[in-house]
């Protein structure tokens, strides 16, 4: 399959483009488009041949399920059981953006988004692009990250390109995307407002409207083997395995405090080094005079939560194509935005946190 890439205007997206990417989702087709938290692979969310399609592009499990995306709060209604208090209050709240709600699926869903669950995943995305491509199919679109399963997610239309080339066959490129880190998931099922998936939308800012909400149980803690913190945190959504987003290589997290993880960095680069490795980094702007010296190859994330979940997966991206053997990765702080780059770089490593005190 030959895969086609048009650019397209973040900001007041060519409605000819939109149009094209329409037809093809109303064909059954599937098409990849940008929102601002990171690329999605997109189908018609009513048509289950179109959505069977996307677990075969990604080469997902069929018992994970798909984000629904929606563009008018009508639509809502028409997709789920009933609407709890609750949710439309957040909508009002975060809707458009990187909020996911789980709510009872209504008969209109089909069984293979959510994959046989009694409940389904729903979004508002913000991004111009991805709201005009919904209205003109006028039906919500069922979007995973477009990127291959296991793999870090896209942030730009290169990353989609690397994973999916000639997988699928329409994507449209808004250019880089806004936020970086995926959406908020957030469970309304369950007893109690539970976050499934840190993301674009902080704890702190949920609890100011939502002040029962829980943080997610199973963010593997640092020293403790990913599998062992599954077992004891659960699976409630099957997208939390700590596996799910990382890169090709072996990659290690540092934590401790500022002087104590680069002084542990920069022996593992020296170890390392001295067996023949070529080793990544991926650190802060300011930690640039520390590394500069050692030999590593450098990615500078910046310096604000925002500017490094921004930066979080093309650093990771670039650093695996750059061939190097290993990633060691330092730790930032867990307020805000920072709740999900930490739950993304701990499941980059896949447990393998180094905890200095
Ligand atoms: O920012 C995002 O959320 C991006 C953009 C494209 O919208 N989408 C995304 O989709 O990250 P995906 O499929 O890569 O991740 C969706 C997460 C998974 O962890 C999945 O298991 C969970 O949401 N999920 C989806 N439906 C669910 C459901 N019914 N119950 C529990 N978890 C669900
Ligand atoms: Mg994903």
């Amino acid at each position: 399959m030959q895969t086609e890439i048009a650019h397209i205007d973040p900001m007041q997206p060519e409605p000819a483009l939109i149009e094209h990417a329409a037809r093809l989702l109303r064909q059954g087709k599937l098409v990849v488009f940008p929102t601002e938290t990171v690329y999605g692979l997109g189908a018609d969310a009513l048509q289950p041949g179109a959505i069977k399609q996307i677990f075969v592009a990604k080469g997902r499990p069929f018992s994970d399920p798909l984000i629904v995306h929606i563009a008018d709060e009508e639509v809502l209604e028409t997709l789920v059981v009933h609407v709890p208090p609750q949710a439309r209050v957040l909508a009002r709240t975060f809707w458009p953006g990187p909020l996911t709600l789980i709510l009872p699926a209504g008969p209109r869903v089909p069984r293979l988004v959510t994959a046989g669950l009694p409940n389904v995943a729903l979004r508002m995305p913000r991004h111009p692009v991805a709201l005009a491509l919904i209205r003109a199919l006028g039906s919500p679109i069922a979007a995973p990250s477009a990127n291959r399963f296991m793999h870090i997610s896209p942030t730009t239309a290169h990353h989609v390109l690397a994973d999916l080339a000639g997988r699928v066959p329409f994507i449209l490129d808004g250019g880089p995307c806004e936020i970086g880190v995926e959406s908020t998931v957030l469970d309304l099922c369950a007893a109690v407002p539970t976050i499934l998936r840190p993301g674009g939308v902080s704890l702190e800012a949920l609890r100011t409207v939502l002040p029962e909400v829980q943080p997610s149980q199973s963010l593997p803690r640092s020293g403790e083997n990913a599998s062992q913190a599954e077992e004891a945190g659960g699976m409630s959504s099957p997208g939390q395995m700590s596996v799910h987003y990382a890169p090709t290589v072996p990659t290690l997290l540092f934590e401790g405090t500022l002087e104590t993880m680069r002084a542990a960095m920069l022996a593992e680069i020296a170890r390392r080094s001295a067996q023949g490795e070529q080793v990544g980094v991926l650190i802060a702007d300011e930690d640039m005079p520390t590394f500069q010296e050692s030999g590593a190859r450098i990615y500078t994330v910046g310096s604000t939560p925002e500017q490094v979940a921004t930066r979080l997966y093309a650093g990771l991206r670039t650093l695996e194509e750059a061939g190097v053997q290993a990633i060691l990765c330092r730790d930032f702080a867990e307020a805000g935005l920072g709740r999900a780059i930490r739950d993304r770089l701990r499941k980059a490593a896949g447990g393998k946190v180094i905890k200095q005190r």
